[in-house]
C-alpha cells in the first residue's frame, strides 16, 4: 500500500470542472522546441524541479491500465496543478443522469470513445478554469489525432495560460500486465484513490483507507470490455503517441515498474522536457 494521501478535491469528478450536463460544458503554443527524450526508469533519488518550477501543460499518454489515473493523482499533490481526466468527466456525468452522460454510458461500455466533437467542448470549457494557470495534467485527452489537432491549435491561443508547449510522456506496461491490472481496480467513490487488490490494496478489502467508503469497480473493467479498449488504442489513440513523438517535447516511460519508479522517472522526465523547452 502506498503512502500517498488522497486529493479529493484535487481530482475528484467536481474538481474536473463538471458542473454536469450537456448544456453546461459545451461552453466550450505549441513553440516549435523540438527535445526528444527516452526516460530511464531506474529508481533514483527524487527528481528535483527547483522552487520556481512551472510544469505547464502535461499530456500522460497510454493504453488502458497503464498507470495514467495514478500517476496524475501524484503529480496534482506534488505540483498542486489539476487532473484533467476526459473518462472521470463522463463518469460523473454518467453519475448524475445528464444528457451527457446517457449518451456516454452505452459507447464507454463496448470499450469505444466518444465523439470528438463532445469531449473537445469538455476540455475546452475545462481549460479555462483559473487554476489551469500554472498547469494541468491531461489523461486520457487526446485519443485521437482530431483531438490532438483541437488541443494543439486551442492552446496556442494566447487567452490559455501558461503560454508553454505542451510535454507528452507516454506510458508503455505490457499487455499482460494490464489485464490484471484493470481486472483488480478498485476505486474510492468519495476520493477516487485508485486501488488494485494485486499490487495496491487498501489496508482493510474494499474500503478506503483515508475516508472509509467502499470500493468500487468501474463497469468497464471486465476482460472482454478490456479487449475492445485495446483495440480502441490501437486504432485510434496509438498515432497519438506518434504524433506529440514526432513533435518533439516527448518522453516514453516504463510503467512496468513500481509506482514510485513510475513517479520518478516520470517527474524526471517533465523537468528534462521543460529544461529542453524553456
Ligand atoms: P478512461 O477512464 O480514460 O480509461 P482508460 O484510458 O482506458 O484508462 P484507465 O483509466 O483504465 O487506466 P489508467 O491508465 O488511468 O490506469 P490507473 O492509474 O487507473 O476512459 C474510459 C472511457 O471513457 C474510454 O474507453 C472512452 O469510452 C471514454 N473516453 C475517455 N476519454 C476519452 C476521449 N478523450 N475521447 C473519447 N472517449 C473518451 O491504474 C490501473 C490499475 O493499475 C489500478 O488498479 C492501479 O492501482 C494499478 N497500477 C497503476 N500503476 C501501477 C504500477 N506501477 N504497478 C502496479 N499497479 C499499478
Ligand atoms: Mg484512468
Amino acid at each position: 500500500m502506498t503512502a500517498f494521501p488522497p486529493r479529493a478535491a484535487a481530482f475528484g469528478d467536481d474538481a474536473v470542472g463538471s458542473e454536469g450536463s450537456l448544456t453546461n460544458i459545451s461552453a466550450s503554443q505549441a513553440s516549435g522546441l523540438t527535445a526528444h527524450a527516452t526516460t530511464s526508469t531506474a529508481y533514483h533519488p527524487t527528481a528535483q524541479a527547483g522552487n520556481d518550477f512551472l510544469p505547464g501543460p502535461v499530456l500522460l499518454l497510454g493504453a488502458p491500465g497503464v498507470g495514467k489515473g495514478t500517476q496524475a493523482q501524484l503529480l496534482v499533490t506534488k505540483y498542486n496543478i489539476p487532473q484533467i481526466s476526459t473518462g472521470d468527466l463522463l463518469r460523473g456525468n454518467i453519475a448524475r443522469g445528464t444528457e451527457l452522460g446517457l449518451k456516454a454510458k452505452e459507447i464507454m461500455s463496448s470499450g469505444h470513445l466518444v465523439d470528438d466533437e463532445i469531449v473537445n467542448q469538455m476540455v475546452l470549457h475545462r481549460l479555462q478554469e483559473p487554476d489551469t494557470h500554472q498547469g494541468y495534467i491531461l489523461d486520457g485527452y487526446p485519443r485521437t489525432l482530431d483531438q490532438a489537432k483541437f488541443l494543439d491549435r486551442t492552446i496556442a491561443d494566447p487567452i490559455f495560460l501558461p503560454r508553454l508547449p505542451v510535454v507528452a510522456i507516454s506510458i508503455v506496461v505490457s499487455y499482460d500486465q494490464l489485464l490484471q491490472r484493470i481486472t483488480g481496480r478498485r476505486t474510492c467513490p468519495t476520493c477516487k484513490h485508485i486501488y488494485n487488490i494485486y499490487s495496491n490494496a487498501p489496508k482493510v478489502a474494499d474500503v478506503c483507507d483515508y475516508d472509509e467508503a467502499a470500493l468500487t469497480q468501474r463497469s468497464d473493467d471486465t476482460e472482454p470490455v478490456f479487449i475492445e479498449r485495446m483495440k480502441t488504442f490501437d486504432a485510434q489513440t496509438a498515432p497519438v503517441v506518434a504524433h506529440y513523438r514526432d513533435q518533439g517535447r516527448f518522453a516514453e516511460v516504463d510503467g512496468n515498474l513500481s509506482l514510485e519508479s513510475v513517479n520518478v522517472a516520470i517527474e524526471q522526465a517533465l523537468i528534462d522536457l521543460r529544461r529542453a523547452t524553456r
